[in-house]
């Protein structure tokens, strides 16, 4: 009997293993959202016993900003290394100016811990209006994978003549052979996964011709490993008309961390909301936690009224969840997300409905039970 005990312990352990969570709510309604998903991780866990996460809370932001002088404590990432995966919200505040909470917080732990690869899944989920006219949910099935290291958030550059009529503000776009390769297969690899096996290469090299061609020239050369991939190649501006008449013709995207950045804001909205966006911040070769998030920020004009869309926190988690290899976990979650948007009673405002933050909380806790 013994025996057994610790044979089942030790499969416990092996194939449970516990996941340390750090819970970092940041600014905005980042606290609301990241709130409301450990509720729904904590009514998962009830559901599926062997799902083992364990949360960490930490303050920092733009409060612990102006308190401290800092938007983290200097061993932060230290802090932060030992966990296996970061529940973000939001940075940015209406007292601490963006580019001090964005590179003091969310593009610090992104480029130190080396998640190269931001992954935006756009997906008309059943239920869902699209300002689109006459689509539906097989007309929109978008995964953009952002550069999230370099590129135009490289944060190189310098101010000269500081205050002087003729200052100049100089920022530099740095691509690496590097960095665009190891995205690229990233995003080769991914779109491997879905049901269309394409992927649409976005830059804006008639216009920029040093790394944008490069980016070009990479991805001639990478296509050749993955024959089994439809590839494309747009312009930057081309591809937002495409976006919106032809949905049906993408699958996977992959562009630079600013193009993806802006393009992903535009197909989560015509996915329904920018509330319902999530995004995974992924180092794929796990040297460092993962961080995943909403795509949709602070969103001042909501804090404090219980108006939050706690949705785009909730599939985050599902983006979480499968990068811990939780998969039964995550396509749960899906499900229960996917069953209150089908439903549609129980809604928040962005996506059409009245209910509150809390209200859309316990619905996916109940699709979760059923
Ligand atoms: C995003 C956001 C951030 C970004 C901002 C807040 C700096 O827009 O995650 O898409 O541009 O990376
Ligand atoms: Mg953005």
């Amino acid at each position: 009997n013994q025996r057994n005990e610790r044979i089942k312990n030790h499969r416990i352990k092996k194939h449970m293993p516990l996941h340390k969570i750090a819970v970092l709510g940041g600014d905005g309604i980042g606290p609301e959202v990241t709130r409301e998903a450990c509720v729904i991780l904590s009514a998962l866990q009830d559901s599926l016993p062997e799902l083992k996460l364990e949360f960490t809370e930490f303050d920092w932001g733009s409060e612990y900003f102006l308190k401290t002088g800092r938007m983290m404590p200097e061993d932060g990432l230290e802090q932060l290394k030992s966990f296996d995966a970061i529940l973000f919200g939001s940075a940015g505040s209406l007292e601490v100016p963006d580019h001090i909470t964005l590179w003091g917080l969310r593009l610090e732990i992104c480029q130190h811990f080396d998640q190269y690869a931001n992954v935006r899944p756009s997906r008309l989920l059943p239920g869902i209006q699209s300002p689109l006219k006459n689509i539906g949910p097989a007309e929109l099935d978008w995964v953009i994978v952002r550069e999230n290291t370099e590129g135009e958030y490289s944060g190189a550059g310098g101010r000269v003549h500081p205050k002087l009529p003729q200052e100049v503000g100089i920022d530099v776009s740095v691509f690496t052979r590097d960095g665009i390769e190891r995205v690229m297969r990233y995003a080769f690899e991914l779109a491997l996964t879905r049901p269309k096996k394409q992927l649409t290469l976005v830059t804006k090299s008639n216009a920029q011709r040093h790394g944008m061609v490069l980016w070009d020239e990479v991805f001639e050369k990478l296509k050749h490993d993955f024959p089994g991939i439809t590839t494309d190649k747009m312009l930057v501006d081309a591809i937002t008309t495409r976006m919106v008449l032809q949905p049906q013709s993408l699958d996977t995207i992959v562009a630079t961390n600013l193009h993806a950045d802006i393009l992903s804001d535009l197909a989560a909205a015509l996915s329904g909301s920018l509330g319902i966006g999530p995004t995974a911040n992924i180092n794929p070769e796990r040297n460092f936690p993962s961080m995943f998030e909403p795509i949709h920020g602070s969103a001042f004009d909501l804090v404090g009224k219980d108006l939050a869309n706690p949705l785009g926190a909730f599939w985050s988690c599902v983006m979480m969840l499968e990068h811990l290899q939780e998969n039964m976990g995550a396509s749960l979650l899906m499900s229960a997300i996917e069953e209150v948007c089908q439903e549609g009673r129980h809604l928040p405002k962005d996506l059409g409905g009245n209910s509150c933050t809390g209200e859309v909380t316990t619905e996916v806790c109940a699709a979760l039970k059923k």
